[in-house]
C-alpha cells in the first residue's frame, strides 16, 4: 500500500521530534520540510528529504497528504489557511493559533472546506488518559469535588533566544498550561468560568513566567493550576509521564483528583479510599490501589491517527472546534489575569458563521 506523504512545517523543537517520527514509522515517508531558517536545510538533509523555505512554495510542488504545523504560535493561521487552501488535512499545533479570532477564522475556513484539521493536543493520545477518564467517568472516585493542577520546570536561557516565545502570543499559558487546560476540559467537563494571577517578575519578559488559575467547571467541581517556567520541579506533565525524551522523567504526580468517596493521582494513577462501605473519614486509614495501565509515547500515536483521518478512517480525535474550546478556556485565563475579574471562556462561533 502507498505511504502517506506528510510534510512538516516548522522543523524547531517539536518539528524535529515529528519529522523523526515520521522518517521511522511505516506507514507513513516524510515528504518534505519547510523553513526559512538554517535548521531547514540540515534537518532535511539529515532526514534525507526535500527542503523549502516557503512552505506555500512547498504545498504546491510537493502537494502532500498531510501537514503537521509545528511553526511559532503567531503563524499557525497563515499555514493552517494555506493547506485548507488547498485541501490539505493538517494537524496544528497547540494553541489551535494566537488569538482566539485566528483559532476561529482558521476552523471556520476548514469546515466550509471539508478539510480535516486537528489540534496537537497529543496527551489525548496517551493511554493513561483514556485510562484516567474511565476511572473518573464510572464514578469510582463518587463525585468529582476538585482537581489540582501542576506544571512546574526551569527552562534553559536559550530556550528564549527565540522571540516569539516571549512576547506577545507566546508565553507559558499558551504554550505549555494550554495542555493542562485541554487535560482538565477531557478529564472533567468544560470550564465554566476561571480567575487567575499571573506574574513575570522572575524572568522580566513581555509575558508571564508564573501564574496561578481557579476553575469552575460546569459539573461545579473546582479546579486549580500552577505554572511556571521558572522553578526547578519534578511536578509536570512530562517529568511525572516520562513522554517527552527532552525533559527529564521524575515519575512525580501532576494532577490530584479528589471525589467524595476516593481520591486519584496522575500520572501514577494510584486510587486512595477507604476499606468500608462509607466514604472514609479523616481518621479512618486510606488503602492506596495502583490501577494499571500501559503508557507510551503518545506522539506516534497522534501521527498513525492522522493517517487514519486522511484516508476518511477516522474523525479527528482532537479536531479544530475542540483545539478551539480549549483555546477560549485559556485564553480566558489571560483576560482573568489582564482584567483580575473572574472571566468565563468565550462561546464558539456557529458553524458556517465565516460565510
Ligand atoms: N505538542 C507539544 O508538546 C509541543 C511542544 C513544543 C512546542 N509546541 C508548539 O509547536 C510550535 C513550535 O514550537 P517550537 O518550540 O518547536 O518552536 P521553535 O522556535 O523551536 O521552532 C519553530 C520553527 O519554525 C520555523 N519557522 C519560522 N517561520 C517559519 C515559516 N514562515 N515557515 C516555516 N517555518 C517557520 C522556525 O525557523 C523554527 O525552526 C508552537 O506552536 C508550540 O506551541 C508543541
Amino acid at each position: 500500500m502507498a505511504k502517506t506523504r506528510l510534510a512538516v512545517v516548522g522543523v524547531g523543537l517539536i518539528g524535529i521530534r515529528h519529522a523523526e517520527l515520521i522518517a521511522a514509522i511505516d506507514e507513513v515517508e516524510l515528504a518534505a520540510v519547510a523553513d526559512p531558517s538554517e535548521v531547514g536545510p540540515r534537518e532535511a538533509a539529515r532526514l534525507a528529504t526535500r527542503h523549502y523555505a516557503d512552505y506555500r512554495e512547498m504545498l504546491d510542488r510537493e502537494r502532500p497528504d498531510g501537514v503537521i504545523v509545528a511553526a511559532p504560535n503567531q503563524l499557525h493561521l497563515a499555514v493552517g489557511l494555506a493547506c485548507v487552501e488547498r485541501g490539505i488535512p493538517a494537524i496544528v499545533e497547540k494553541p489551535l493559533a494566537d488569538t482566539l479570532e485566528a483559532g476561529a477564522e482558521l476552523v471556520l475556513a476548514a469546515e466550509a472546506a471539508g478539510v480535516p484539521l486537528l489540534v496537537g493536543h497529543h496527551r489525548r493520545y496517551n493511554p493513561m488518559v483514556e485510562a484516567t477518564r474511565e476511572i473518573l467517568a464510572r464514578g469510582a472516585l463518587g463525585r468529582l469535588v476538585a482537581v489540582n493542577a501542576v506544571w512546574a520546570v526551569r527552562k534553559p536561557a536559550p530556550y528564549f533566544d527565540a522571540t516569539w516565545r516571549r512576547t506577545t502570543g507566546g508565553g507559558p499559558i499558551l504554550i505549555n498550561m494550554i495542555h493542562d487546560v485541554d487535560c482538565l476540559r477531557h478529564f472533567c467537563g468544560e470550564i465554566a468560568e476561571v480567575q487567575a494571577y499571573g506574574s513575570s517578575a522572575i524572568r522580566g519578559f513581555e509575558v508571564e513566567d508564573t501564574a496561578v488559575v481557579a476553575i469552575r467547571f460546569a459539573s461545579g467541581a473546582l479546579g486549580t493550576i500552577t505554572l511556571t517556567d521558572a522553578a526547578p520541579s519534578p511536578w509536570g506533565w512530562e517529568a511525572g509521564s516520562a513522554d517527552n525524551p527532552n525533559i527529564a522523567a521524575s515519575g512525580q504526580n501532576c494532577y490530584r483528583f479528589l471525589g467524595t468517596e476516593a481520591a486519584l493521582d496522575f500520572p501514577n494513577l494510584t486510587l486512595w479510599r477507604g476499606a468500608g462501605p462509607e466514604p472514609a473519614s479523616w481518621a479512618d486509614p486510606l488503602a492506596a490501589t495502583p490501577l494499571a495501565w500501559a503508557g507510551h509515547e503518545a506522539l506516534p500515536q497522534q501521527i498513525r491517527h492522522f493517517v487514519r483521518v486522511i484516508a476518511r478512517a477516522e474523525a479527528p480525535r482532537v479536531d479544530g472546534r475542540d483545539g478551539l474550546a480549549t483555546l477560549a478556556a485559556t485564553m480566558a485565563i489571560k483576560q482573568a489575569i489582564a482584567t483580575g475579574r473572574p472571566v468565563a471562556p468565550a462561546a464558539a462561533p456557529a458553524a458556517g458563521a465565516r460565510a
